[in-house]
């Protein structure tokens, strides 16, 4: 007789001696007891699995290279005065080699920084309203164009990732205002063409670096260009962003002197907040709560704070640190990503703010994911295209293929440079372990 047959004649016989009601409460009982025992098997099984792979502890997809210094400024109850926006500015300056002709402004955010120049560009320029920009992106480059007022243009992306240089260029004329260049994970891209072609057309270009933290490898002098200091980033404060100008300066330093001054209280909570999420750690006295802190970051009309700022000047004294340990990180892994199986950008002129990896189909992305979630490691799933996004209907103007085939394709693996060595081996070794019990 079969377990099942065996409980039908049990429960039966419960039912003749108890009655109907008391058998049916003991059969939910029983089957309460097999699914527990089921899902404590189960666990018990994956966490065998784990300690046979090592991968006890998880490994978290992203963690802010921060140590005790961040700390002291993250926590200090008074952040003080303008004085540390100035340092980061010299800072910032020197490092980007940024000469003093261009203005430079200290936003609250990356898409801050792209809203100021927007506008700027807007006003002085009212008869152009479109502005090119890769459908394969962030929220981060495409509310801002909202927000200015001007109409967005979806442009395809290249096999990098990158926004088509061909499809920019096809789609440059009198009518457009500006093109977004966007270093798509720390790839840049090259502007020669892109920059020749606008200049005949008196278009602006903006070079999007949130992703590509670092100096310019393109050697192109573009008219603005965008970081963001916030969290995944290379270099990260709570948050905070910058815009540098080579166009517009005096009506962009007017715009910036019009921003407002974050209140101390939402850059602490914020550091808090992020202490707790990454480090479990909790600092007495913070009682802001998180929500209203993380959104003051995206108001356009707040500055850093200096809080930030200082943040950011001790992140940048270790940024050759953080992105050679990036890039030797990226391409320890990339030994590994065969590409049978999985793409991944171009090395050259990469300062991998990201390691992303491209997947034939999505369900290969899903399996791929989950079988590094069984090795305790954490991903992160690239973007959606923006003209598929429902609040981007109304400028979803035609098809983009090579965008519309990524969807759901990206992942992103952690290449932190604060991963430890044994962490690191063990990413590679999931890999390897997924290509070689690949089928079909
Ligand atoms: C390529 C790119 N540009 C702009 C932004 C906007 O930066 P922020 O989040 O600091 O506003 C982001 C955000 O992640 C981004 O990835």
């Amino acid at each position: 007789m079969t377990l099942r047959g065996l409980a039908t004649s049990g429960r039966r016989l419960v039912a003749a001696v108890l009655g109907e009601r008391t058998s049916t409460a003991t059969a939910d009982v029983v089957w309460r007891g097999i699914f527990a025992v089921r899902s404590l098997q189960a666990k018990t099984f994956a966490a065998c699995r784990r300690i046979q792979r090592g991968a006890w502890t998880p490994i978290r997809f992203m963690r802010p290279f921060w140590d005790k210094r961040e700390f002291a400024v993250g926590t200090m109850s008074n952040s003080g005065s303008a004085g540390s926006r100035h340092r980061l500015d010299q800072k910032l300056r020197s490092v980007l080699e940024i000469p003093e002709s261009h203005a430079l402004v200290l936003t609250g955010s990356g898409r801050s920084a792209l809203a100021l120049g927007l506008q700027v560009l807007a006003e002085q320029n009212p008869d152009r309203k479109k502005v090119l920009l890769p459908s394969f992106g962030c929220r981060g480059i495409y509310d801002p164009i909202i927000e200015a007022g001007l109409v967005p243009f979806f442009v395809d992306v290249d096999d990098d990732l990158l926004a088509s240089e061909d499809d920019i260029i096809g789609h440059i004329d009198n009518t457009v205002l500006a093109c977004l260049a966007v270093n798509t994970c720390g790839k840049q891209m090259a502007l020669d063409r892109v920059v020749e072609t606008a200049r005949n057309y008196g278009v602006f270009v903006i070079e999007d670096d949130c992703h590509a933290f670092g100096k310019s490898q393109s050697g192109q002098v573009v008219d603005l260009r965008i970081l963001s200091f916030g969290m995944g980033k290379n270099a990260m404060a709570s948050a905070g962003g910058a815009l540098i100008a080579s166009v517009y300066q005096n009506e962009i330093q007017r715009a910036a002197f019009m921003l407002k001054d974050e209140p101390d209280y939402a850059s602490r909570g914020r550091f808090s907040y992020f202490a707790k999420r990454y480090w479990n750690r909790r600092h007495e006295g913070n009682t802001t709560p998180i929500d209203r802190s993380l959104v003051t970051q995206y108001d356009s009309t707040i500055r850093m704070s200096s809080r930030d700022a200082l943040i950011m000047i001790s992140q940048i004294d270790k940024l050759d640190y953080i992105v050679s340990t990036r890039q030797n990180n990226a391409s320890f892994l990339r030994y590994e990503l065969t590409p049978n199986l999985f793409q991944t950008q171009t090395p050259a002129c990469h300062v991998y703010t990201k390691l992303s990896v491209v997947f034939s189909n999505p369900s290969l992305m899903v399996r791929f994911r989950a079988h590094l979630l069984d090795w305790g490691i954490e991903t992160e799933e690239m973007y959606f295209p923006l003209h598929l996004r429902p609040f981007a209907a109304a400028y979803n103007q035609r098809a983009l293929p090579r965008t519309e085939a990524l969807k759901g394709c990206v992942l992103n693996i952690p290449i932190r440079p604060n991963l430890t060595t044994q962490e690191l081996k063990r990413i590679k070794r999931s890999i390897r372990d997924f290509a070689e019990n690949f089928h079909d």
